[in-house]
């Protein structure tokens, strides 16, 4: 067994990769190529890199690849994602195209607003703690003025902080509900930093307060929440079912009808519906990582929203009515333009540029946009020819690495599957054969 490790975090690089390869590795040479063969040759990028996490010992690649011909509120977008999933960049590109001629997508922001709790623990009178905020909230949000200045400036900051009492939920609980803009930024610094001063005032006019009956109320933590629902932007398409044109073999009526039994499978059944949410976050997901945006607190948000009304359910919807086929949804996303990475690492600085330096309002937009056309080119392949035939296709490029083709071999053995789809043990089988 290997040997628990002191001060690892002051080593090298170069001394991490040494402990590791001899620890971990057998001494693999192969292993330390492979480690050495991802550090940039340019030195300042490569610090660049290593600066955003610790104990870095190498880089981790994931394609950035784009989905053209997108069509949002009118204008053309080209958006860039970042997946390692074969198949979902062309899934949204097929989407794209296919409502470029349908009118586009359309969205609409519903809210901006982000929260934060001071969490209390207090077992004394209810009346006693309502009378000590309504004695403390003044000096509470003075003693913010100067986080909270800047942002204020540029017209957002905190906008409320209200005492909640959660005692009928968990004896002694109490919040500090403090809800916040934070404009073009995610925001979390500011959220946390703020929260913090809160708190720290809080005990201090907690512990000077004579009106507590017992010791005074204590300040279990303070942070801001990732759960957004007032934070949320609408994408839609939609178009007459005659417009739907024959698809994959069956009419526009038919596919509509499909589509929205296939929706409604995912609004009332779990287990389909975590599937086609997953479907949606291909989308999602992959632009808040070209951006540089938190992809886990972007999960973690849109699940509990799935789930806001006690049971997990699909984020998107559609119907048809009276003649119309309309496809939508609402998402949570708390994402920023300035600030954190979205500033610092040149590949998010480059996906910005190419979206055409959206604010925060537009890239929730256009992330919402590239959720919504996962969900459709998804379900467009499940209801109509099924998912494998196009995914496998695309897969079949890493499976050719995997089996070790040459490129003349590749070239054989594309054309051998263009009308069927592989697997493994049938790519073997005609390599076999082709050798
Ligand atoms: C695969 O990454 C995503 C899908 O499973 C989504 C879905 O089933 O809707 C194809």
């Amino acid at each position: 067994m290997n040997q628990p490790i002191q001060g690892f975090s002051k080593l090298s690089k170069s001394e991490k990769v040494d402990w590791l390869i001899s620890t971990h590795l057998n001494n693999d040479a192969t292993a330390r190529e492979t480690i050495l063969q991802y550090w940039n040759t340019h030195e300042k990028l490569q610090e660049l890199h290593d600066g955003f996490s610790e104990n870095t010992i190498t880089n981790f690649y994931l394609p950035l690849g784009l989905a053209p011909n997108f069509k949002i509120n009118g204008a053309l977008k080209t958006i860039p994602m970042v997946i390692e999933e074969s198949s979902v960049v062309a899934a949204a590109s097929k989407a794209a195209k296919f409502w470029l001629d349908r009118g586009g997508f359309k969205t609409s922001i519903k809210g901006t607003t982000k929260s934060g709790q001071v969490h209390i623990k207090y077992d004394g009178l209810r009346s006693e703690m309502e009378a000590f905020f309504a004695f403390a909230k003044a000096n509470l949000l003075q003693s913010i003025e100067q986080i909270n200045s800047s942002m204020k400036s540029r017209g957002g900051g905190l906008l409320d902080l209200i005492l909640i009492d959660k005692t009928t939920s968990l004896k002694g609980y109490y919040q500090l509900h403090a809800t916040f803009d934070t404009k073009d930024a995610m925001g979390a610094n500011f959220i946390n930093t703020t929260l913090e001063q809160i708190a720290a005032s809080f005990k201090e006019l907690a512990g000077q307060y004579q009106g507590f009956s017992i010791a005074p109320p204590q300040v279990i933590m303070s942070i801001l929440s990732n759960y957004v629902p007032d934070c949320t932007v609408h994408a839609s398409v939609s178009c007459p079912v005659s417009d739907l044109g024959n698809i994959n073999g069956i009419s526009g009526h038919q596919f509509a009808d499909k589509f929205v039994q296939a929706v409604e499978i995912a609004r009332v059944e779990p287990y389909r519906a975590v599937t086609h949410n997953k479907g949606i976050m291909n989308g999602i997901d992959a632009v808040v990582l070209a951006t540089g945006n938190d992809f886990r607190a972007v999960e973690a948000g849109i699940h509990a929203y799935a789930a806001r009304d006690g049971q997990y359910r699909s984020l998107t919807h559609a119907r048809v009515a009276d003649g119309i086929f309309t496809f939508e949804a609402e998402f949570p996303l708390a994402l920023g333009t300035v600030g954190g990475l979205t500033s610092l690492h040149p590949l998010a600085k480059l996906s910005l540029q190419i979206m055409g330096q959206p604010d925060a309002k537009e890239l929730m937009a256009i992330t919402a946009v590239c959720g919504l056309a996962q969900n459709f080119a998804a379900l467009h392949s499940l209801v109509t020819t099924g998912i494998q035939s196009g995914h496998m296709k695309m897969h079949l490029t890493n499976m050719l690495e995997q089996i070790g083709a040459t490129d003349v071999e590749k070239e054989h053995l594309r054309a051998e599957y263009a009308a069927k789809t592989p697997s493994f043990a049938l790519l073997k089988e005609s390599l076999e054969k082709l050798r």
